[in-house]
């Protein structure tokens, strides 16, 4: 393709976005991943197609950044894992997050930008200047139209994910950061909330599973209905889809 044609499609995908993106963030053990899943099949069995999505990891290149970044055996230097975060975040946008939306598809994202700007802003320390910058040359501007923030206390977070990693430590290469290290990332995804109150809803996990689940489709299938994605009938959830 030459490079005239290739900047076109660039350019007309950035002005065609019609899907809807929709982001799930919080400390590692806030339930995030559950809820999304519940809330996916319910939304399947509601006849809402929805193309599910991680970061890192949303793409086979990603993949294998993803495996490099978590493992625990390696000694990643600050710096890398920014740009290796950013390097994740530039292939899926492009190559997937884009195209879909331009398709109008409805997204759902385990994590994306706000989690740079928590785990290595606030977690490692960057300027939010620097972050903002990278974000802005990974993403190319695409923001999502909702991002449900899930909260949950260190504590609490840190039993959950030593009960999924069979009581010992936590997991993986970030996981096992001390609980300092969570407490900065929490209330810097507390404060983005804070600052964005209209994209970023904070969804408290300290219940249980059902009730959280019930806040989240208060939260998510109206907007979804809004524009236009959810068709006007609900759907039972399945009790069995709630033990984990
Ligand atoms: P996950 O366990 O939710 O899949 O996330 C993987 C880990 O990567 C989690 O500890 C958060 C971390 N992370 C960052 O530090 N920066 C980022 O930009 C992203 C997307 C994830």
């Amino acid at each position: 393709m030459p490079a005239s044609a290739r900047h076109q499609v660039t350019f007309r995908n950035k002005n065609q976005v019609t899907g809807t993106f929709i982001t799930f963030e919080g400390i590692d053990g806030s339930g995030k991943s559950t809820q999304l899943r519940l809330l996916a099949n319910y939304l399947k069995q509601a006849g809402c197609d929805i193309l599910l999505t991680r970061e890192p990891g949303g793409t086979p290149v990603g993949n294998r950044l993803r495996a490099a970044l978590l493992d625990a055996q390696e000694e990643v230097d600050p710096l890398t894992e920014l740009l290796v975060f950013a390097a994740d975040r530039a292939q899926h946008v492009r190559r997937v997050l884009r195209p879909a939306l331009a398709l109008g598809q409805v997204v759902f994202s385990d994590r994306y930008a706000d989690a740079t700007a928590a785990y290595q802003g606030a977690g490692r320390g960057f300027s939010p200047e620097l972050i903002s910058e990278i974000i802005q040359l990974a993403t190319e501007g695409l923001k999502p139209d909702l991002t449900l923030l899930f909260d949950l206390s260190v504590d609490d977070s840190t039993t959950r994910t030593r009960r999924r990693t069979n009581g010992s430590q936590r997991g993986d290469r970030l996981d096992s950061e001390n609980a300092e290290f969570h407490t900065r990332v929490r209330e810097a995804y507390l404060q983005l909330a804070q600052r964005e109150p209209e994209r970023i809803k904070v969804i408290k996990t300290s219940q249980p599973l059902e009730l959280t689940h019930e806040r989240v489709k208060e939260t998510v299938v109206p907007f979804l209905r809004s524009r236009g994605h959810v068709p006007h009938h609900e759907v039972e959830t399945s009790s069995s889809e709630f033990s984990r």
